[in-house]
């Protein structure tokens, strides 16, 4: 016997149109190809903020003024490095361990280093947001220099985060281009509304779970190849096709298989996103500095059959491929990339979702047998 309000065939697929959350974080206009951060545009923020601008906005609703905003950063800064133990204990990983998979790992571990980490009232949660913030990109960066058995970078505190995570990856400082499109990728990818992980990460918070919970869930919901997994198989996709020329062919084939192409189309957005708006501009600002055209190039080809034969659009993931690519990153860094951006939006979130909590608890629609008659196991 079932309990509870009764489902009427009503589940939506994947959720798809239900609003399950108010937040003032972000949102979303699929239809226009919007998006907005606590009611700045994304386009105005990419061509005039920082990364730990954004990061404020996204915590406390305004931009900050110029103390604010240094204090902030100072504080971030002064999380940069993380436990010697932490550090150790990557050390003992499989080499050829995913580092989605160790960022995850990690992240939950550094929970035992901060007395914070369970207490969910705004200030201990934001303290731990500020920590995590610092860290993350420490511990990915970290990740990608041990599995090659070179030692981890230490942090510089001098370093904005996309200047000190680019360092700590390549163990040479970005140049001021380099470090400018970096900056704002990771405005880019800050914040996208509800879409998996966010919400994993509120619905783990809705528990009343500590930050590092909701995290590290967060992470494990953006690992997969259908959120921000996406990024690392469009580098994949493009060397598989190899040429330019081979494109016509590979996607025409890709679509008579059915096989879905990386990095287009969009659950929320049914024109151009417009973080992809910027990551082309980059793919193409690689492309002449490196002198290394062909990805551009084959990934504008996709993009004009996909939008041909399927009106079809590119997501964030589409070009950022390309981008990193050129800048010297291993294609299964992107997504880790990717975190060390949304743990602003995540984090925010979760504050967001601590400051007004309900449990998140929806129900399912039951559509199993009913008053089955129990046979024991020696007469089934
Ligand atoms: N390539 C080819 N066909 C695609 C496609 C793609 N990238 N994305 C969607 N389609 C097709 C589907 O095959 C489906 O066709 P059908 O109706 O003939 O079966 C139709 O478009 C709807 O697809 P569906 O997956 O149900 O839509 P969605 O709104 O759930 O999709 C994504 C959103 C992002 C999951 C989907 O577009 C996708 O898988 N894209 C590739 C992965 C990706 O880039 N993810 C990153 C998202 S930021």
């Amino acid at each position: 016997m079932s309990t509870g309000t009764e489902t009427t065939g009503t589940a939506s697929a994947g959720l798809r149109g239900v609003v399950a959350a108010q937040s003032s974080i972000g949102d979303v206009n699929g239809e226009q190809g919007i998006l907005i951060y606590q009611g700045y545009d994304i386009h105005d923020l990419a061509q005039h903020s920082t990364f730990e601008e954004v990061i404020f906005l996204l915590w406390n609703g305004r931009l900050p003024k110029q103390d604010e905003l240094e204090a902030l950063t100072a504080d971030i800064r002064a999380n940069y490095a993380v436990p010697a133990e932490i550090l150790a204990g990557m050390k003992y990983m499989p080499k050829d361990a995913n580092p989605m998979d160790v960022v995850r790992t990690c992240v939950s571990a550094l929970d035992f280093y901060d007395k914070d980490g369970r207490k969910t009232d705004r200030d201990s949660a934001m303290r731990s947001a500020i920590k995590l913030t610092g860290q993350i990109g420490t511990i990915a960066a970290a990740w990608d220099r041990i599995r090659n058995a070179k030692d981890p970078v230490t942090p510089d505190a001098s370093l904005s985060i996309a200047e000190n995570f680019l360092y700590m990856l390549r163990g040479a400082k970005p140049d001021a281009e380099e470090a400018k499109m970096f900056d704002i990728a990771l405005i880019l990818h800050a914040d996208h509304e509800l879409n998996a992980s966010t919400f994993t990460t509120r619905v783990v918070a809705g528990t009343l779970a500590g930050m590092y919970g909701c995290i590290t869930a967060g992470i494990a919901a953006l690992a997969g190849p259908l959120h921000g997994g996406a990024n690392t198989a469009v580098m994949k996709m493009l060397i598989e096709i190899g040429e330019l020329d081979n494109v016509d062919a590979w996607v025409e084939k890709a679509l008579e298989e059915k096989r879905k192409i990386m990095g287009i189309g969009h659950a929320v957005y049914k024109t151009e996103d417009p973080r992809a708006t910027w990551l082309r501009k980059f793919s193409k600002q690689m492309a002449d500095k490196t002198g290394e055209s062909k990805w551009f190039e084959m990934s504008q080809r996709i993009e004009k059959l996909m939008h041909d034969k399927k009106g079809m659009y590119p997501n964030v993931d589409f070009y950022s491929a390309s981008t990193y690519y050129l800048m010297g990153i291993a294609l299964d860094m992107y997504t880790p990339i990717f975190a060390v951006s949304r743990i602003s939006g995540w984090t925010g979130h979760v504050l967001e979702q601590y400051a007004n909590n309900k449990l998140i608890r929806p129900r399912a629609e039951y559509v199993g047998p009913r008053d089955l008659k129990y046979v024991p196991i020696a007469e089934r």
